[in-house]
């Protein structure tokens, strides 16, 4: 007898399926799922070789499809994306036609990870892709399409890599095809993420630890500003930048390398903008690794404190906030029962994440709702599991 599945996954299922069965005129064969994740702190520390503790969500994007004899790739997704296509049709790559970026957008996390997949031959196939994580949230919509994929070509064509290397070839499809020069944490967590556990992620090392998160009196709320600023995009890889020249100025490989006494004694060696962005790196290193202890002894005070901690750093030295974030969150923190609150993913809009006591959740977002000066969606997600194939 197969698994109950969680509710959130047996209706995406039916919906892919229902799709694919009008789009192909056929059953679909093969299922696999990939949450999407929230970060609960150490953020922007993923590239800077740090510490990181997000958990995978029940939101998740699935693939239903099957193989084809033909050579060719027939997508369709039942998502909207702003006058895209929904269906799109290529040949599988060869070594003289790699697969290149190009429209509809969305297929090219597809396309990304079917190029840098590491094993062959890979079949043709024809598949429906359907998600609950909300696109351009900030909670990893495109990277739990590309573990998707991942895990679904792994059923057409068994690949026999170290676990890791998965997480590196989906952070590569997102370098090379979404143009998106992104650290390895959302990859990591939506592969591995474990049911009732945040994943302490050491992204020099690459080795993850389970932390428990399922007191049933805590809760995560997910709280979406729906507001994304175009400048997200252009200053991501700025700040990218700003830290790489700031550890090179240091003599340093990584910023992981500098402790803050380190770095305010050699101040003078960075630019004043660099001084700031470090001092932000190198502090939430170290919260990362306090709130992951604070956790472990469900010392939920601290927790909070340090997600506070870590929201004001990223809004003053690290500058990736934004208004509607910032009110997000002093909202929260103005009701009882909640621990902390702190915006997550890279910024400039998308979500916050409160941990509060359970049955404070519904005060918080009745408050929310009445005094936020945008229009707020929440998601109250446990800790999940990270992907899997699915029956069908
Ligand atoms: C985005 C990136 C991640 C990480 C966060 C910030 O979500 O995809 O790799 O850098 O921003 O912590």
């Amino acid at each position: 007898m197969s698994a109950p599945l969680e509710p959130e996954v047996g209706a995406l299922l039916e919906e892919a399926q229902r799709a694919f069965r009008k789009e192909f005129g056929s059953e679909p064969t093969l299922a696999v799922s990939a949450p999407g994740r929230v970060n609960l702190i150490g953020e922007h520390t993923d590239y800077n070789d740090g510490l990181v503790l997000p958990m995978a969500l029940e939101l998740v994007t699935v693939l239903v499809g099957v193989p084809r004899l033909d050579g060719l790739i027939s997508l369709v997704t039942t998502s909207e994306y702003a006058d895209e296509p929904r269906r799109v049709e290529f040949p599988l790559p060869t070594a003289d036609q790699p697969l290149e970026p190009g429209m509809p957008r969305w297929a090219n996390y597809v396309k990304g990870v079917i190029q840098h997949y590491p094993a062959s031959p890979l079949p043709g196939f024809s598949a429906v892709v359907t998600s609950s994580v909300p696109l351009g949230g900030g909670l990893s919509s495109s990277a739990s399409l590309e573990v998707a994929t991942y895990t679904f070509l792994q059923q057409l064509c068994p690949d026999s890599v170290a676990a890791v290397m998965r997480a590196q070839v989906c952070q590569q499809a997102e370098h090379s095809f979404a143009g998106v020069p992104c650290g390895i944490m959302d990859q990591l967590i939506s592969l591995f993420g474990q049911k009732g556990h945040a994943l302490l992620i050491d992204c020099r090392s690459l080795e993850t630890c389970p932390v428990p998160l399922s007191d049933p009196g805590v809760a995560v709320l997910i709280t979406n500003s729906n507001v994304r600023h175009s400048l997200g995009s252009s200053e991501y890889p700025i700040r990218r930048r700003q830290c790489e020249s700031a550890a090179k100025a240091l003599g340093k490989k990584s910023l992981r390398e500098v402790d803050m006494k380190d770095l305010e004694a050699r101040k003078e060696l960075l630019t004043k903008e660099e001084f700031r962005r470090a001092r932000h790196v190198v502090g939430e290193i170290q919260r990362t690794s306090e709130a992951a202890a604070a956790l472990s002894t469900s010392n939920y005070k601290t927790f909070g404190r340090l997600m506070v901690e870590s929201h004001n750093s990223l809004r003053d030295d690290y500058e990736v906030s934004c208004p509607e974030l910032d009110q997000l969150v002093t909202l929260a923190l103005s009701v009882s029962g909640v621990y902390g609150s702190r915006m997550t993913g890279g910024g400039f809009g998308g979500c916050t994440v409160t941990l509060l006591e359970a049955d404070a959740a519904t005060r918080v977002m009745k408050h929310i709702q009445d005094q936020y000066k945008g229009t707020a969606t929440f998601y109250l997600s446990k800790a999940a599991d990270g992907a899997k194939v699915q029956p069908l």
